[in-house]
């Protein structure tokens, strides 16, 4: 995978053996103990190893729900309270993969912004962040039609919403729907493929998050200065050293991941779908999952129905190509004085239209989401290029090493630090 030395040495006879016919144990062992790691890499790049944990939670949880679930418009309701009073269990399995969907998007939105953060997505990441963009888009696609599945009044009008947006695609929109829906409105045809593409889509992340690690090995780990490996003192193995600060985080990840599982496993979700879904029967206010709220108040924000899905789909896509549209020779927003307070606006921008897009689309609300959602763009697509051109970085530190451990190193003298520092 990547392209540094091995010290992996086999230590019987029988991993000798396998190591000659299929070197599958090096490869691990290269990967996720020998990587050299950036030695200044901060608790922000622990979001990556949780994610992948979660994926694993998620996908060993909904098998499991999967084999007690009936996914049919008749049954669906009842099985998943089944779940939750009959099968043993069966309440904790089903809390922590849906409290899990909200504790995977909270650690891939603090992914995304370190990476906006330290420029993680500057070359050579590119392909490594434009394949995190693809995981995001496979991550709502699940997330939206597994909200479907309990069949309560959110997941049937929620679905009835989305899907519906696509009618407003010129000339083929509402064959587009019809398609979708698999007949005329939403129905049991609807809850059944979508439950099967709620099982597929998974196992793609699973396919993609693998071409990201990989491409993660291929160019190296960014780190908060931005500035790339150069000499072995700039970094350290992944192993103990990175995969214990992983560790050490993950648990903490855990204690809050726990605490919405057994004392507020509803506290994230929409009380309505606890009541079955009813096709003639609206509900108020109809809202999705916290963390679609910042896209349904774009998608509301813009006044005409095809203008609004067009903005929702292009705020994720313009995401593909921020690498270019950032201009700055710096990787890292800690060196850019001016970038850095846009993109605390930004970050502000992103929960405000969360915030909004939980609230009825009426009154100033609309006018304030139509003011961040302004921002949103022109954050990528007009302060990003010319902050990058205007913009008089700070100083860089010379090296990984610099940054840590100050000029000279700061290590005694005639060590190898400081030898190092003085050959620089
Ligand atoms: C299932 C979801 C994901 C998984 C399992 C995952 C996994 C990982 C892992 C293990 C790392 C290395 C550790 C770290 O830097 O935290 C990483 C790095 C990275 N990821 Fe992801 N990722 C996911 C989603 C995303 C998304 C949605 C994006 C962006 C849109 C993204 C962009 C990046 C970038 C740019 C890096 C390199 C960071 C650096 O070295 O500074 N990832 N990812």
């Amino acid at each position: 995978m990547s392209n540094h030395e091995s010290s992996y040495v086999p230590k019987t006879r029988i991993e000798k053996w396998f190591d000659e016919r299929l070197p599958l144990p090096r490869m691990v062992h290269s990967s996720f103990i020998d990587f050299p790691t950036p030695r200044n890499l901060n608790y922000m790049w622990t979001f990556g190893g949780i994610l992948s944990f979660m994926l694993v939670v998620q996908i060993i949880s909904g098998i499991t729900l999967a084999m007690h679930y009936v996914p049919n418009d008749k049954m669906a309701f009842d099985s998943v309270e089944a779940i939750r009073r009959d099968v043993n269990f069966g309440w904790l399995l089903r809390n922590i993969h849906a409290v899990g969907a909200s504790m995977f998007f909270l650690a891939v939105y603090l992914h995304i912004a370190r990476g906006l953060y330290y420029g993680s997505y500057k070359a050579p990441r590119e392909i490594l962040w434009i394949l995190g963009v693809i995981i995001f888009l496979l991550m709502m696609a699940t997330g939206f039609m597994g909200y479907t599945l309990p069949w309560g009044q959110m997941s049937f009008w929620g679905v009835t919403v989305i899907t519906n947006l696509f009618s407003a695609i010129p000339i083929v929109g509402e064959s587009v729907v019809k398609w979708l829906w698999g007949g005329y409105s939403v129905s049991g045809v609807t809850l059944n493929r979508f439950f099967s593409l709620h099982y597929l889509l998974p196992f793609v992340l699973v396919g993609v998050v693998a071409l990201h690690v990989w491409a993660l090995h291929h160019v190296g780990q960014n780190n908060p200065t931005g500035i790339e490996i150069q000499t072995k003192s700039d970094s350290v193995p992944m192993g103990p050293y990175a995969l214990m600060k992983d560790a050490y985080a993950l648990f903490g990840f855990l204690l809050l991941y726990a605490w919405f599982v057994f004392f507020a496993p509803d506290y994230l979700g929409h009380a309505d779908n606890y009541i079955e879904a009813n096709p003639l029967s609206t509900p108020p206010h109809i809202v999705p999952e916290w963390y679609f709220l910042p896209f349904y108040a774009i998608l509301r924000a813009i006044p005409s129905k095809l203008g609004g899905v067009i903005a929702m789909f292009a705020s994720i896509v313009v995401l593909v190509f921020i690498p270019w549209l950032d201009t700055s020779r710096v990787k890292s927003a800690k060196y850019r004085p001016m970038f850095k307070y846009f993109l605390w606006a930004f970050f502000f921008t992103v929960i405000a239209l969360g915030y909004l897009g939980g609230k009825p689309a009426e009154g100033t609300y609309v006018m304030w989401a139509r003011i961040f959602t302004a921002y949103y763009f022109a954050f990528f697509l007009i302060i990003m290029p010319i902050v990058g051109l205007i913009e008089t970085p700070l100083n860089l530190p010379r090296s990984i090493t610099e940054a840590v451990l100050g000029k000279g190193g700061g290590a005694l003298p005639g060590t190898v630090a400081t030898a190092q520092a003085e050959k620089r």
